[in-house]
């Protein structure tokens, strides 16, 4: 039977998965199908329950419904609950909802594809931003060693909740996370070993991040999960000091490839060409 699978969103049609699932269901020779729907938000619930009905294997899960498919899952991971937020639904066969989030392993995943001799144990992270997808990244870090986390964000109230929420697993793990406001979150870089920026702040159509990197070391690692534009002026700057640089395209392929796996049951890995398939979809998105 053919597998169905689909991003659950609104608005959908400037999404990018149905490109990234489609070119691996072809690449595999999968029989399946991923779309793009658009639900309205007074039918979000009933919307949801008809397409599990239909027997769809599962879901990725957009703005605005990160949050409200919360309460429909009948269980959630570790990460999900941590992230507080779900992006990648798995329906069971007693058409049950497991909700997970996948930014967390495909933003370490893509790290270390890019990174070879990438070792975060005991190093210094410093984040810029403190919604879903820093929560996201954040996790992600403690698990992987490091042992201090720096945020800066507009709203102090939200890096207030991460440090919170994060406090047991962070203390389990030896590490500390601290708030510092912008000024002393950019004179500190010299003690930075990967930097961060989980803020919509520099991705095309949106306000520029200001930065300054004069106090970073030329050994720092500086990641945008912005994929376009493909390279941020964070990351232009940041080429031009000599810092490797990561931009946001492998994580968002790498978040994808996890739900690819639960629905599809094939482990794919990407390649240059879908790169490049993405990258000529932004003209038309
Ligand atoms: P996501 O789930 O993609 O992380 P989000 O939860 O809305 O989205 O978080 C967006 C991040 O970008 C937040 O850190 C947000 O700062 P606030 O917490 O202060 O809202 C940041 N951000 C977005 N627009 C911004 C702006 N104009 N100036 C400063 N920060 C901004």
């Amino acid at each position: 039977m053919r597998i169905k699978a689909a991003v659950i969103g609104n608005p959908i049609s400037h999404s990018l998965s149905p490109v990234i699932h489609n070119y691996f269901l072809n690449k595999n020779n999968i029989d399946g199908n991923y779309e793009a729907i658009r639900i309205e938000e007074h039918k979000f619930e009933e919307s949801i329950l008809k397409l599990v009905e239909e027997n769809y294997k599962g879901f990725n899960i957009t703005i605005p419904y990160k949050e409200s498919i919360i309460k429909l899952c009948n269980n959630l991971s570790n990460t999900a609950k941590f992230i507080g937020a779900v992006n990648t639904v798995y329906v069971t066969e007693d058409k049950k909802l497991f909700g997970h989030n996948s930014d967390c392993d495909g933003f370490m995943n893509n790290l270390k594809k890019e990174i070879v001799s990438l070792d975060l144990n005991g190093k210094t992270a410093f984040v810029i931003g403190a919604g879903g997808a820093s929560r996201a990244v954040i996790y992600s870090l403690i698990k992987e060693g490091v042992s201090q986390i720096k945020i800066c964000n507009r709203s102090v109230d939200r890096v207030k909740k991460i440090i919170d929420d994060f406090k047991v697993i962070s203390k389990a793990n030896k590490c500390n996370i601290e708030y510092l406001d912008n000024k002393n979150f950019w004179i500190n870089l010299k003690i930075c070993d990967i930097l961060i920026n989980t803020t919509s702040l520099g991705m095309a159509e949106h306000k520029p991040l200001e930065f300054d990197l004069s106090k970073l070391k030329d050994d720092a690692i500086v990641c945008d999960i912005i994929y376009k534009p493909l390279e941020t002026n964070l990351l232009i700057e940041a080429k031009k000091n000599g810092n490797k640089v990561v931009n946001g395209l492998g994580m968002l392929i790498e978040q994808a490839l996890v739900g690819f796996e639960m629905w599809f049951k094939t482990k794919a890995s990407y390649d240059k060409e879908l790169y490049k398939i993405l990258i000529d979809q932004y003209g038309r998105k």
